[in-house]
């Protein structure tokens, strides 16, 4: 069965946005196998966000990501990586379909409420970075 990783950012856990967007994903029938409120290092968010390195945006992302504590969350489900990432919205919530937890909640690119998984190369490393794997429910 698919798995995906999910993040409710900084923003979301501040505005009390962590029960809708798990809701969402619930009605949807998805499974959550995991899930852990923490506080991000600046060495975990330079390794998440690895990709990301060197751009305009990546050091004023650093410092949002690890401003205040997150909730990450493993999910499971047929095609679950691509469906997380349509609930989800675009990137900037200017720019995310009504109905989208960006769409209707996103505030700005960087405070965008979630993160989810592009690809499942990138579920996969992005679950082991977060969660030993006897964190995951079998
Ligand atoms: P996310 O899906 O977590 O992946 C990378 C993040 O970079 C993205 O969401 C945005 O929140 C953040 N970001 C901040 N500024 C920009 C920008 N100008 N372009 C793209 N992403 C940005």
């Amino acid at each position: 069965m698919e798995r995906t990783f999910l993040m409710v950012k900084p923003d979301g856990v501040e505005r009390g946005l962590i029960g809708q967007v798990i809701s969402r994903l619930e009605n949807k029938g998805f499974r959550m196998v995991a899930m852990k409120m923490l506080r991000i290092s600046e060495e975990l968010a330079r390794e998440q966000y690895a990709e990301h390195a060197g751009k305009p945006f990546f050091d004023e992302m650093l410092s949002f990501m690890t401003s205040g504590p997150v909730v990450a969350m493993v999910w499971e489900g047929r095609g679950v990586i691509q469906s997380v990432r349509r609930l989800m919205g675009a990137t900037d919530p200017a720019q995310a379909a009504p109905g989208t937890i960006r769409g209707d909640m996103g505030t700005s690119i960087s405070r965008n409420v979630v993160h989810g998984s592009d690809s499942p190369a990138a579920a996969e490393r992005e679950i082991k970075l977060f969660f030993d794997s006897g964190e995951i429910l079998a």
